[in-house]
């Protein structure tokens, strides 16, 4: 027999506990013998809970059993939740968490820790919710040089961005609804502007790449300048608009990691990932793509990974079998948005005879060392589909403009 702990009893934590009330049976039977549930830490009081009596406030009752092998954390925030979790990984005791924060900025210290006392830190709940990405990228794709990462990552502006499309309703009343399902992060702007995405993008690319990847060296940009008549004209040029979380290599060796709003075209499957899901796309040498899909956060989609984990720790007691990273004393190994070579979805405030539009930027793009690009435009839009540097961007904008089409927004278009 074997107890685990529970830390933080908000969404993820209670569905962490139900379900594995719920499922306890086979839960065991993955666990290879009979589990039980210890304590759930929460500084507030549950009196009415059917859990009333495995409730503590004193991490301390948690340390002090010499029975707990296993700490799930679910409370989010780097502390006190990465001071708990050091002190269990020094006591031998394995952590799994749901908390993208406290990963992306303490991963490689967690995981030090874990390797010296013989223990795990896992963390298939911070990216993705209920997809296996973690596991499946440190593992199943571990013969692979990973060339690049894109991913929906957040399932609440995938879900407003969603929801204003389809169902025409307002940013406040979309997030509204998002928070009401469980799915939005506790302070609003984590989820709108972009933190929470580059969170998760900060470990997949630690994870791939094998070095700390700091959210403050990470291009980050949100939703909230994405407007409908956005989403419109890139739906007319058959595609969406998502926040993307991606990192990709480039040729000088560096990384590139950014969050931002980009045009995905139809044939690319992420356009077509819509609501609370999230979906990742992995990039290898020996792969050529594998897409993971799922419900990106809710209560029990988290919950699911959290104990998917805590079923791996009691299996591997005493095993180190967590994915492993560095922090490597600087962050020199990554590359700024600059250097980011893009298509291109330009949408105009005015409207043009399209055919005109797209020939004057094929010409355009023809007379300055790019002839072969499939162009193609709207009355109100354009899509360049192929890679231009930025100084490339900026002179096409500028050009566009001069020639009495200035661009009321543009965004980096994904490939097909
Ligand atoms: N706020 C996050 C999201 C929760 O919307 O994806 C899951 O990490």
């Amino acid at each position: 027999m074997k107890k685990f702990a529970v830390l933080g009893f908000g969404t993820v934590g209670s569905g962490v506990v139900e379900l594995f009330y719920k499922n306890r049976a086979k839960i065991e039977q993955k666990a290879g013998e009979p589990l039980e549930l210890g304590y759930i830490l929460d500084l507030r009081d549950f009196p009415d809970s059917p859990f009333a009596d495995k409730f503590t406030k004193n991490i301390d009752d948690i340390l002090s059993d010499p029975e707990i092998t296993v700490v799930a954390e679910c409370m989010g925030g780097v502390e006190p939740a990465f001071s708990y979790l050091m002190r269990c990984l020094e006591n031998g005791i394995s952590t799994v968490t749901s908390n993208k924060e406290l990963i992306a900025k303490k991963g490689a210290e967690l995981l030090a820790a874990a390797k010296s006392h013989s223990c795990n830190c896992f963390f298939e709940a911070s990216v993705g919710g209920a997809i296996p990405i973690i596991r499946p990228l440190h593992r199943c794709l571990a013969a692979n040089e990973i060339s690049a990462i894109y991913g929906i990552l957040n399932g609440t502006t995938n879900y407003i961005l969603n929801k204003m499309l389809t169902d025409g309703m307002s940013f406040e009343d979309a997030l509204a609804k998002a928070q009401k399902h469980g799915y939005a992060e506790r302070e609003p702007s984590a989820d709108v502007d972009g933190h929470d995405a580059c969170r998760k993008i900060c470990i997949l690319a630690s994870l791939a790449f094998g070095k700390h990847v700091y959210p403050e060296s990470v291009y980050t940009k949100g939703i909230r300048e994405i407007s409908l008549d956005d989403a419109a004209a890139a739906h007319e040029l058959d595609g969406a608009i998502k926040l993307i979380a991606f990192v990709k290599q480039l040729e000088d060796g560096r990384i590139l990691p950014a969050v931002l709003p980009m045009y995905v075209p139809h044939e690319n499957m992420i356009s077509r990932v819509d609501g609370v899901f999230n979906c990742v796309e992995v990039c290898g040498d020996a792969i050529d793509r594998a897409y993971f899909c799922g419900r990106g956060a809710g209560k029990f989609p988290t919950a699911s990974a959290v104990m998917g984990d805590v079923i791996e720790a009691v299996k591997h007691h005493k095993t180190v079998f967590s994915q492993d990273w560095v922090d490597a004393g600087t962050q020199d190994f990554i590359a700024g948005i600059d250097a980011l070579n893009c298509g291109m979805f330009i949408r105009f405030d005015a409207k043009y005879d399209s055919a005109k539009l797209s020939s004057f930027v094929s010409e355009y793009l023809a007379a300055h060392g790019h002839s072969d690009i499939p162009v193609t435009a709207s009355a109100n839009a354009c899509l360049i589909p192929e890679p231009l540097a930025k100084a490339e961007r900026d002179a096409l904008l500028d050009a566009l403009n001069a020639n009495g089409m200035p661009a009321a927004h543009w965004m980096p278009a994904m490939e097909a």
